[in-house]
């Protein structure tokens, strides 16, 4: 049994094994989580992430209706037998989507890991919870993940400042948010926002998180189901290519620089305070899939992370996860212990 924020590493022919409550709690090899990506997180990239041993996910609303959901649930399960979940985000809209009928096409298509994020998932826990549905919650605050603590969350996915997509308004970066975590929680919890291979794995686990989420490096994978010129715009970047944007109108968001963000920012400017969300619309609204799926890179302004800085290559899921499994090994074993053991020549490689 793991207990309370341990983690297991043991070696066998396979090669490494990290076992934590997380890996128990989802059935997975690997404590590695592919998070939500809107135009991003289909079925192949779900599946491949989950054949590898870690946790794919589908992004629920990029299937404009609930019967999409059920058919995109329905060809992930034809693509892989491993556990995988679905990510509903809860967007601070008037016009709610219909989540009940995401939800429903949830149950009915067998799924038992959901993950949420945005607004407060509690009005939908119970109908999950009842059908035995684990619930990992998305937070950017210490604050938000013991509320989501409170009200029953089985886990929680803590978003650092430095990740792609929406970190908040408090711009804490994992160095100091994920230990603060493990300071306050007792449900465990994966970093998320910055991570992309064994050394972000092995620090995540250091500091107290019993898993790791990733959204940009799984867009640069071989299976990522994106235009090759998002990922090669991915790999040309460096940590200093994102820019937050909508910042004034407290939904910042972390995207990648381009001809419309800098259009955006400039916006911004320029109405200050006065800026509302129909003066970017054009910049920020319906943009993915001429990103995503036509590669129009100067389309509008899309989410991505710090940590394109680090992604060099377009491996397959697998190659990235047992990787990632094996350098964590290496760095443990080696690097670590030899530190321990005085050993001044246990340099880091390149990868660690
Ligand atoms: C292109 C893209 C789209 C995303 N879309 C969503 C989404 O629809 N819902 C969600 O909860 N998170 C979304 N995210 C956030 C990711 O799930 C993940 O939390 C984040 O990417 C982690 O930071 P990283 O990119 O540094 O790994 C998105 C991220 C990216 C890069």
């Amino acid at each position: 049994m793991i207990s309370t924020r341990q983690a297991k590493l043991s070696l066998d022919s396979k090669g490494p094994t990290v076992k934590t409550r997380i890996t128990e709690l989802f059935g997975i090899e690997h404590p590695i989580i592919q998070g939500g990506m809107h135009y991003v997180g289909f079925a192949e990239l779900a599946s491949a992430v989950s054949n590898a041993g870690g946790l794919g996910i589908i992004t629920g609303l990029t299937q404009k209706t609930p019967k999409d959901l059920a058919n995109e649930i329905a060809k992930c399960r034809d693509m892989t037998d491993k556990p995988f979940g679905v990510n509903l985000t809860f967007l601070p809209t008037v016009m709610s989507p219909d989540y009940p009928g995401y939800i429903k096409a949830i149950l009915e298509g067998g799924v038992r890991i959901v993950e949420t994020a945005g607004r407060n998932p509690q009005p939908y826990l119970p109908a999950l919870h009842q059908a035995g549905v684990k619930v990992i919650h998305k937070c950017t605050s210490v604050r938000h993940a013991l509320k989501a603590e409170t009200i029953g969350c089985d886990a929680v996915s803590v978003d650092g400042f430095e990740c792609g997509g929406h970190p908040g308004e408090d711009d804490i970066p994992n160095m100091i948010l994920l230990p603060r975590a493990a300071e306050e929680l007792k449900i465990p919890f994966v970093s998320s926002g910055g991570m992309a291979d064994a050394r972000s794995l092995v620090a995540s686990l250091a500091m107290g998180a019993e898993g790791m989420n990733m959204g940009t490096r799984f867009i640069a994978t071989k299976e990522a189901p994106v235009h090759e010129n998002v990922k090669q715009a991915i790999i040309a970047a460096s940590e200093l290519d994102t820019r937050l944007v909508m910042r004034p109108l407290r939904n910042t968001e972390r995207v990648m620089n381009n001809a419309a963000v800098e259009r955006l920012l400039e916006k911004e400017k320029e109405l200050g305070v006065d800026l509302k969300f129909e003066d970017i619309i054009e910049e920020v609204a319906g943009v993915y899939p001429r990103i995503m799926m036509e590669g129009d890179m100067d389309a509008g302004a899309w989410s991505c992370g710090m940590v394109a800085g680090l992604i060099h290559d377009i491996p397959t899921c697998k190659e990235l996860i047992d990787r990632i499994m094996r350098e964590a090994e290496a760095l443990i074993q080696g690097r670590l212990r030899g530190i321990l053991e005085g050993n001044l020549d246990t340099q880091p490689t390149a990868a660690q």
